[in-house]
């Protein structure tokens, strides 16, 4: 997808923005009008949307469809999440948007209307059940009030998909939620099994689940992107998220191995080190870059495979991957 053309955003304002979002503001809304929330919606909401894409095209993989009933955005901003979950699923055919912010809930539900006009689009959470709950980067600005309210939100929904910005705190919050979920949801994604989040375990301190998305392809020739990126301090190359699917439906479990990646591969000489999450916990795996080049040449361009499956034979993972079905790889940590 070619990037979204912005037009001349107003720096200041996103300036402001992004200072707010440092200070991590406690609890009061800080859109103060609607010129907020469209300088938002052009830059920090659709990065976001490049996440939410990612996401997607993993539950896709997955085979994941929305159960019926409403999608509700929770902590909805311009509504980002709500309108990219729709365009994938053209089924959804209700979107509630929830926000403490009037401001946010009314531009949220224009933008839904105009984008989609066949949907059914209503402000406020009046405690009905829920289809599919979403909430993308909320965690760190909630309250216990917050929590609280999100959380009873949760419990009347079928599935969750909820996305953060894939920093080691934020990731270890929702790891947390997902894991006070467990045995009422069964993780879909990025999770390759049920058990408790290995991120939590001692040991596993330094280490975070988190994800990196790929910007559209000639964001870095394209002015606007690039003076945003350099005015807000922004890595274009790099879109870390940190994300959870839950669903109440349990699904048919992925093919054994060493599981799904975690961050970035590291090149060494000759090797790739790669730290998976599986049914047996943190793995680090070393493929061969003779063993693997298409799959490492994928991962250069952030294209590779997303889970890593395939047994052991005694000396080394047997890892089926693009291009080099059966090439060994080494577990170095396990
Ligand atoms: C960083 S913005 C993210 C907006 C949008 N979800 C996105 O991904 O672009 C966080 C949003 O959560 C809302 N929010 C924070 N705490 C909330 C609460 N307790 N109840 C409802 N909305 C809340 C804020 O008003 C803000 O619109």
């Amino acid at each position: 997808m070619p990037p979204v053309p912005i037009a001349e955003p107003d720096w200041d304002r996103l300036e402001r923005l992004r200072a707010r979002f440092i200070a991590r503001q406690g609890s009061q809304p800080y859109w103060d009008d609607p010129a907020d929330l469209e300088a938002y919606d052009a830059t920090f909401g659709e990065r976001i949307g490049w996440k939410w894409d990612a996401v997607l095209a993993e539950l896709a993989e997955r085979g994941w469809r929305p159960p019926d009933g409403p999608v509700l955005d929770w902590g909805c901003g311009s509504g980002v999440a709500g309108r990219r979950v729709r365009a994938a699923y053209p089924e959804i055919t209700r979107l509630i948007l929830v926000d403490r912010s009037p401001l946010a809930g009314a531009d949220a539900a224009r933008r839904a209307r105009v984008r989609f006009p066949e949907l059914e689009v209503e402000i406020g959470d009046r405690g009905e059940p829920i289809g599919t709950l979403l909430a993308s980067h909320v965690v760190s600005e909630l309250d216990d009030a917050g929590t609280a309210a999100l959380r009873r939100a949760v419990d009347r929904a079928q599935a969750v998909l909820w996305v953060e910005p894939g920093t080691p705190d934020d990731s270890r919050a929702l790891g947390a939620e997902r894991d006070r979920l467990l045995g009422t949801f069964h993780p879909v994604a990025p999770c390759v099994h049920e058990g408790p989040c290995p991120m939590g375990e001692a040991g596993n301190q330094r280490d975070w689940c988190h994800h990196f998305a790929r910007p559209p392809k000639g964001i870095h020739g394209d002015r606007l992107w690039t003076t945003f990126a350099e005015r807000m301090g922004i890595d274009l190359r790099s879109v870390p998220y940190s994300f959870v699917a839950l669903d109440r439906r349990a699904f048919p479990p992925l093919p054994a191995g060493p599981g799904r990646v975690i961050g970035r591969p590291r090149p060494y000489k000759g090797f790739v080190k790669i730290l998976t999450c599986g049914t047996a916990g943190l793995a680090e795996v070393g493929l061969q870059a003779r063993d693997h080049k298409d799959t490492i040449r994928a991962y250069d361009r952030g294209e590779g495979p997303r889970v890593l499956a395939g047994g052991v034979d005694g000396k080394g993972w047997l890892v089926r991957s693009t291009g080099t079905d059966g090439a060994k790889a080494n577990i170095f940590r396990q």
